[in-house]
């Protein structure tokens, strides 16, 4: 028999577990994984290197087919590239951070990104993971497996602030509440469950009961079941 290429949708809002979770159930089942929040960063910090003024939509929406951004898809060492150099480091900056909804929030941004993501998708050989705000809504409408990752503000805070050594807490939850609310309130899909998305709230799951909860649900969709 031949194995059919199984596709993933990971989204919901920042530190739920997104990018831990979707590299481990990708590696765990030999698919491909798209870090899609990696891409929306990858744009902005072209933008902002190329002196274009982030909150004017105008001039984002012309500049955004100009950056050439590779996503490099083994889940084990995921890269990313911006006219051939490596943004892995730069995309991460707090500078990026504080920019990126406002430049994902612009409708031709989007429709780039999203063709990228389904060309990626498409040609993944076995299938892929992909997270992000709305691949399970708008990029992938037709993937085998959706989920959304909720989690407690506080427990979202704590981990941000835990992978940033020394962040407050307080103030890395107040900029993940805000960037979470420009993020679901934008027009153009901005991030939703999906009606047919399956929610686990990950507040108090390890990572590896999370992983495990999604590779059993991966396994039962490929069952059939
Ligand atoms: O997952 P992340 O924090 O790296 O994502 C960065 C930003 O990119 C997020 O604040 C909103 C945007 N984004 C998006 O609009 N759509 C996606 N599918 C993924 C990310």
């Amino acid at each position: 028999d031949t194995v059919e290429s199984v596709i993933v949708a990971i989204d919901g809002p920042s530190g739920t577990g997104k990018s831990s979770t979707s590299k481990a159930v990708a590696a765990k089942l030999g698919l491909s994984y798209l870090d899609t929040g990696a891409q929306y960063r990858a744009i902005t910090w072209w933008m902002l290197s190329n002196g274009i003024d982030v909150d004017d939509a105008a001039a984002v929406a012309d500049a955004s087919g100009k950056p050439v951004i590779l996503s490099g898809t083994d889940p084990s060492h995921p890269t990313i590239t911006v006219d051939g150099v490596d943004a892995s480091g730069p995309i991460r900056t707090q500078e990026v951070t504080s920019a990126v909804s406002a430049v994902s929030a612009v409708p031709e941004v989007r429709s780039r990104i999203t063709e990228l993501q389904r060309s990626i998708a498409a040609s993944a050989p076995l299938g892929i993971v992909v997270e992000g705000r709305d691949i399970g809504t708008t990029v992938l409408p037709d993937a085998d497996l959706k989920i959304f990752l909720t989690a407690s503000a506080e427990a979202r805070a704590a981990r941000r602030a835990g992978e940033l050594k020394g962040a407050d807490v307080a103030a890395t939850r107040e900029a993940l509440v805000r960037r979470d609310a420009a993020d679901s309130s934008r027009k153009t899909s901005p991030l939703a469950k999906a009606d047919d998305a399956v929610e686990v709230d990950t507040t108090d799951l390890t990572l590896q009961q999370v992983v495990e909860c999604v590779v059993t649900l991966v396994d039962e969709r490929r069952a059939g079941v």
